[in-house]
């Protein structure tokens, strides 16, 4: 029904040599079949990289994205020319980006519209910090950046749209969300999924964790039945543990 993901953030790691040197190796060794390998490198190699994956099983995605087509808009990546390189995916929202760069949920939401009326899907990315996980409030909060993210998005093009749950507490930290705890979140997006759209666009819509996914841990994860792939920082930045990722999911 879906197929399941594995799409690697290098987040701002790599140079030119390692991230081809990575791309490479991954193309070589990624399955052919049974799962959706993706790889988001920084800017400055996604040119690059769309050149040496061209014919591999491997997606690119970039991490960010302006959604203009074009403009006065300085330091920005509109959608059309990432195309034009071969990017595929867009990863929106990603916490270190609301962290750091101010991005709101406006803004995910202006994007993601974006990126599907310019031929891209959207990798959106919401979860609570361990603050509002302690007090209860993590059904709150994801409900809302979801329903955010989405607001204006039509059912036929949701199904263009990758979620992806990323507990903050978990990202970069080792401490990954149990099985349990994961499916628990994913499995209530579904509902809401469900409640925004209708029972197939729900069931259609990839919902991917987020969170010190390794090999070691990541069996469990995608065993839960609405955990539909990872989302993967440093474990992505080895071809050995990526490739074992894309295994594990088919
Ligand atoms: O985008 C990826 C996530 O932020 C997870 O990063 O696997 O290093 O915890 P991590």
């Amino acid at each position: 029904m879906r197929t399941p993901i594995v799409a690697g953030n290098w987040k701002m790691n790599l140079g030119r040599r390692e991230a081809l040197e990575l791309g490479r190796a991954i193309a070589e060794g990624a399955p052919t079949q049974g799962v959706t390998a993706i790889v988001a490198p920084v800017a400055l190699h996604l040119a690059a990289l769309g050149e040496a994956l061209a014919s591999a099983p491997v997606l690119l995605a970039s991490q960010n994205a302006h959604w203009a087509e074009s403009g006065a808009y300085t330091g920005e990546l509109a959608g059309p020319m990432l195309r034009e390189v071969g990017v595929r995916y867009v990863i929106l929202g990603h916490s270190e980006r609301r962290q750091y760069f101010g991005e709101s949920d406006e803004g995910v939401n202006r994007k993601t519209r974006a990126m599907l009326a310019q031929g891209l899907r959207p990798i959106v990315c919401f979860g609570e910090s361990l603050e509002e996980r302690e007090a209860g409030q993590t059904q709150a909060k994801v409900e809302f950046q979801v329903r955010a993210a989405l607001a204006g998005v039509g059912a036929e093009d949701a199904k263009d749209v990758v979620l992806a749950y990323e507990p903050i507490w978990a990202i970069g930290t080792g401490k990954t969300a149990s099985p349990e705890q994961a499916q628990e979140v994913h499995g209530f997006l579904r509902g809401v999924l469900e409640d925004l759209y209708d029972r197939a666009t729900a069931q259609a819509m990839p919902i991917l964790y987020g969170g010190s996914v390794k090999p070691s841990n990541f069996a469990e994860l995608i065993g839960q039945p609405d955990i539909d792939g990872g989302l993967v920082g440093g474990a992505s930045l080895k071809a050995e543990s990526f490739l074992e990722l894309c295994r594990i999911a088919v």
